[in-house]
């Protein structure tokens, strides 16, 4: 059970020691990373990954439930509690839908009915439909990237999510991100995206590789993600009906 994942100050990339004293994130919370390129987020991410402990570029440590993971949590895959969905991954395998779920079903011990469940919320989010027996080869970035968020909200289930810029993908993003959280996960996702950063309760802002400082989210920015979450279905539901050859009226 995770209770909770704690972040330790490390060194920005010219030494300097983060001023925060701690970050505690519980399960539910969507933290955001935001800050220009270059400035430190993914290697944040990764620390988290790694349950980094003194012995990366940065010096941060991270602990769970307030102690020192075991070193088992950190190096077998078997016992890793986090997904990470990172921008660059794509299948490879030359399978279809099907196949590759109830393999990966398999492998984490679970109910293969599942796989339906995988591909019906998959569709959810995504404009162009996907089937069971698709190649997976053949999937279009948002349909892959559809079903990674499917798979790692029902398959992987790990009890942290890490993403690494969802917002290029042509997915229903605010969808995707209740379809993750909605189960209790710690979801740390970074964007430059204002819909997603607004989203989160907080944001974490890098700087030269290290954490500048950490926004609570306002009530005045709570509500204009609600108006552009309305904007950004419809710019969605406007680009599928470009995309079928349907002329726009009204
Ligand atoms: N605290 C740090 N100490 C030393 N090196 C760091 C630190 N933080 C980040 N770096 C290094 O700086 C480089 C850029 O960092 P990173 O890739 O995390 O940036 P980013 O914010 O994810 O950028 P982008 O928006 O382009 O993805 C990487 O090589 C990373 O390893
Ligand atoms: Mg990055």
């Amino acid at each position: 059970m995770i209770e909770s994942i704690t972040i330790l100050p490390g060194k920005n990339k010219f030494g300097i020691t983060e001023t925060f004293s701690r970050i505690d994130i519980y399960p539910g919370e969507i933290v955001g990373v935001v800050g220009p390129t270059g400035s430190g987020k993914s290697a944040l991410i990764e620390d988290i990954e790694q349950l980094a402990q003194g012995d990366t570029s940065t010096q941060r440590r991270v602990l769970i439930n307030g102690t020192v993971p075991d070193i088992s949590m950190r190096f077998d895959p078997k016992k890793k509690l986090i997904a990470q969905l990172s921008q660059n991954m794509n299948f490879l395998a030359d399978m279809t839908v099907r196949e590759f779920l109830q393999l990966h079903a398999k492998c984490r011990g679970k109910d293969l009915n599942l796989v339906e469940q995988v591909v019906y919320h998959a569709n959810t989010l995504t404009g162009e439909p996907i089937t069971e027996n698709m190649n997976l080869t053949v999937l279009s970035g948002g349909q892959s990237r559809s079903l990674m968020v499917a798979d790692v909200a029902f398959i992987s289930d790990s009890p942290i999510v890490l993403i690494d810029e969802i917002e290029n993908a042509g997915i229903k993003k605010h969808l995707a991100m209740e379809l993750l959280s909605g189960k209790g996960k710690i979801i740390l996702v970074v964007t430059h995206d204002p819909l997603l950063a607004l989203l989160t309760s907080r944001r974490m802002v890098m700087k030269n590789g290290g954490v500048e400082k950490i926004f609570n989210t306002t009530t005045h920015e709570t509500d204009l993600c609600v108006e552009l979450n309305r904007m950004d279905r419809e710019l969605f539901r406007i680009r599928e009906r470009v995309r079928l050859g349907e002329e726009i009226v009204a």
